[in-house]
């Protein structure tokens, strides 16, 4: 990908105009999947995969942006931009504009942004939230405006949500705006509050891409799950109503009051509320450097997530059991939103080597694929670069 100097230079050369620049990484998730739109606990880190936005006004009201990735590019006058979505790419940089027209923010001026990214699309790496959070950096910065960083993760959400149409919880945007290197972060998804968990140096964050694609826009099975998630809260809601979300909620409700619920509404509950308390466990895990422990709730987050929430598919499981075979590895469990893309591994950093040649081959041999696998470093949220 481009440095940010060379995009900086593409950008005048399209423009004619000097660019400011900012980038947001994408993600990856340790543990806590499918609980940030219950109030509840989740554990990702940044990663060192970012998206990189050059941005300079315009006047004419015009939102013109370029996808270096794609080779394409949109101009359109904002106020049409922000009617239909294009179903593409530009839905994103386009939904934050939406959105932030929606809280009163003057966007009408227009802006010119060139694109560029590495964060591997469709692989459960949070591509799109990158995108968001870039963007909005990229045009607060312009415009002057000085945004906390939660409201902005919630800007963003919306987008996505209300604009692109996937009713996707806070963690990836939240993370992307307020990660630390080296560092995870625990978010309490209730009070957008978070803790820093810092990362031990002898241990690598080793993310295997299956090469199924996963993908989030129009909901697809990400929004069915939360439908039965939802139908489920509403029959434990019935009997306990301080239940505000399925935070508040224990195993002990669902043994009284889930066979009310649909098998699918059951299993998908006892996933979260499960979930809930291994994202706990697994704070107090790395707090006091107990890496097998954690690797263990890695284990069970997977089972949990492959069983009870169905959202796991045979190459993703055939990396984690391929995974838990290695000397040196943690723990092992499929990322992200599920129905595919990445799982992320525990790894000492001494075998982190070996384990990915053994992944490689492993995962070559079993479903005659070719996994992409990088070894990230958890890395700073989003911020403007200077050149
Ligand atoms: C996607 C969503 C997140 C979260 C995860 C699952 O990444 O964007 O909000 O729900 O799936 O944990």
């Amino acid at each position: 990908m481009q440095t940010p100097a060379e995009l900086a230079a593409l950008h005048k050369q399209t423009f004619n105009a000097a660019p400011k620049l900012y980038a947001a990484p994408g993600r990856v998730n340790l543990i806590g999947e499918h609980t940030d739109y219950s109030g509840g606990f989740v554990m990702p880190a940044a990663i060192d995969f970012s998206t990189l936005i050059a941005i300079s006004p315009r006047t004419d009201g015009h939102f013109f942006a370029h996808s270096v990735n794609f080779n394409e590019h949109i101009d359109k006058p904002i106020s049409e931009l922000l009617t239909v979505r294009a179903k593409s790419w530009s839905d994103y940089p386009a939904g934050v504009l939406w959105a932030l027209r929606e809280k009163s923010i003057d966007v009408s001026a227009g802006f010119s942004l060139t694109i560029v990214g590495n964060v591997p699309l469709g692989a459960g790496l949070s591509s799109s939230a990158s995108v968001e959070v870039a963007t909005a950096f990229a045009v607060l910065g312009t415009l002057g405006i000085d945004m906390p960083l939660s409201e902005i993760a919630l800007l963003c959400q919306r987008a996505e949500n209300a604009f692109v149409g996937a009713n996707v919880g806070i963690m990836d945007q939240f993370v992307i705006c307020c990660g630390k290197q080296d560092n995870a972060v625990m978010i309490d998804t209730r009070f957008l509050t978070y803790t820093l968990a810092p990362i031990p140096p002898d241990v690598r964050i080793v993310i295997c891409n299956s090469m199924v694609k996963h993908t989030l826009a129009d909901g697809g099975g990400y929004n069915t799950r939360r439908a039965e998630i939802e139908a489920g809260l509403h029959i434990l809601q019935q009997h306990r109503p301080e239940i505000v979300a399925l935070r508040d909620a224990t195993l002990d409700d669902l043994a009284r009051w889930g066979s009310e619920m649909s098998e699918q509404s059951l299993r998908r509950c006892r996933h979260v509320i499960t979930e809930d308390d291994r994202v706990l466990a697994a704070v107090l895990a790395f707090q006091s450097k107990d890496l097998t422990r954690f690797g263990e709730l890695m284990h069970q987050a997977h089972l949990s997530f492959r069983d009870d929430f169905e959202a796991s598919c045979p190459e993703i499981d055939i990396l984690v059991n391929l995974a838990n075979k290695q000397t040196g590895c943690y723990g092992a469990r499929l990322t992200g939103g599920g129905f595919g893309g990445c799982t992320v591994n525990l790894v000492a950093a001494d075998h982190a080597a070996a384990f990915t040649k053994a992944m490689h081959v492993g995962y070559l041999n079993a479903t005659g694929i070719t996994a992409e696998i990088y070894t990230s470093r958890a890395s700073a949220g989003a911020h403007a670069i200077s050149v």
